[in-house]
């Protein structure tokens, strides 16, 4: 799975139009007083709907490292005067600024396929292993290897056995796959 050079532009364009963030979150299991962390959270789709499900007692880390991509999240935040989502301005291969043991959920929605084109998957995951509670849940939501769908180019999407296989390298748990719309799977494992 890993290739040599760093080649893939992240970048892309927000899923808001073809994923639907209730039917998503309602498969990852989110519940009220959750800490959510939503990594390459772009225009913070998935982390406004997370945002009202975890609740006033919950939190949401709306992570990106495009300062761009926050803009609008910053700005609906401000209208809607929410206090449970957190803007992070930071990479999500590197360390962040949160305690071991203190998030519930890791997530990230078309965000690993481009963390492995560009071998990015091994201090991405030492990282949210390291913030993770033991028994936390790493979600993982990426487009369908289909053609003629909507997403990144063939050759850089991936298997969800292919996530499987390496969310088991790193000792994470009891793997499922679950379609979450026409061009999604869901793959979720729990921390030990
Ligand atoms: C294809 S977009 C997906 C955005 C959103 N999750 C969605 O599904 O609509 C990928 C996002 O990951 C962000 N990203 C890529 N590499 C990152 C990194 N190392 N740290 C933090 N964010 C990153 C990009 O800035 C971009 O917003």
């Amino acid at each position: 799975m890993k290739k040599e050079k760093n080649i893939h532009i992240h970048q892309g364009k927000s899923t808001r139009d073809i994923l639907d963030p209730g039917q998503v979150l309602l498969n990852v299991g989110i519940k009220p007083g959750d800490v959510f962390l939503d990594a390459g959270c772009g225009d913070g789709f998935i982390s406004l709907e997370a945002a009202s499900l975890v609740g006033d007692n919950g939190m949401v880390y709306a992570v990106d490292i495009y300062d761009k991509s926050l803009e609008s999240l910053e700005k609906e935040i401000q209208n809607k005067k929410l206090i449970n989502i957190h803007l992070m301005l930071a990479d999500i291969t590197c360390k962040l600024p949160l305690d071991d043991n203190s998030v519930d959920i890791y997530f990230m929605a078309n965000v690993f396929h481009g963390l492995v084109a560009n071998n990015e998957v091994k201090n991405t995951m030492k990282e949210s292993l390291r913030i993770l509670k033991p028994g936390g849940m790493l979600a993982i939501v990426d487009f369908k290897k289909l053609k003629d769908t909507p997403g990144p180019p063939l050759g850089v999407r991936l298997e969800p056995e292919e996530i499987v296989e390496t969310l088991l390298s790193y000792q994470l748990q009891k793997p499922k796959i679950i379609n979450t719309g026409p061009y999604h799977y869901l793959v979720l494992a729990s921390s030990r």
